[in-house]
């Protein structure tokens, strides 16, 4: 297995809605497989293919219990509202509050390209929402106001101005 490099904001790819999966073969379960690496070397709990640079409708998670391949996800039913930090590898898991639905169904296709349907609340629906935003090309970034975005990007400039 192979640990992937991150594509960071703002790269082109992250802005991009992915290219649907339609082939369902050894070489996506070896890539699948390596995002689940990448996601536990960076001590994530989802990862979705624009982030190592593949503008392709997958994501991997492991989350509050659940452990998932998402292949063309799509956000079937949401409801409630849940209060909440949300953060991203691509963003220096700089954390922000941000409003999610409390409750979320993900329909999908699993790593053989069997669909199915996975209800989740709390932090695990918020993970479906997250990765599922970024299959269409969307940061959490994009849905904070201007002023909480501006403050989490300029805090992630910092880090990457000590990293770097
Ligand atoms: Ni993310």
């Amino acid at each position: 297995m192979t640990v992937l490099k991150i594509s960071e904001y703002p790269a082109k790819v992250l802005g991009q809605v992915g290219d649907a999966v339609d082939v369902f073969d050894d070489e996506l379960a070896q890539l699948c497989e390596d995002m689940f690496e990448t996601m536990y070397a960076e001590e994530g709990v989802g990862l979705a293919a624009p982030q190592v640079g593949l503008s392709l409708r997958l994501f991997v998670m492991d989350c509050a219990g659940i452990k998932l391949v998402a292949a063309n996800p799509r956000i079937v039913g949401a409801d409630g509202e849940q209060a909440g930090e949300e953060g991203c590898l691509s963003v220096g898991k700089v954390h922000s509050p941000l409003k999610r639905a409390e409750r979320a169904t993900l329909r999908a296709q699993d790593v053989r390209g069997e669909w199915y349907e996975r209800e989740a609340e709390g932090l695990a629906a918020r993970c479906f929402q997250h990765e599922t935003d970024h299959c269409d090309g969307i940061l959490f970034v994009n849905r904070l106001t201007p002023l909480k975005r501006n403050m989490v990007l300029k805090r992630f400039q910092k880090l990457k101005s000590w990293r770097d």
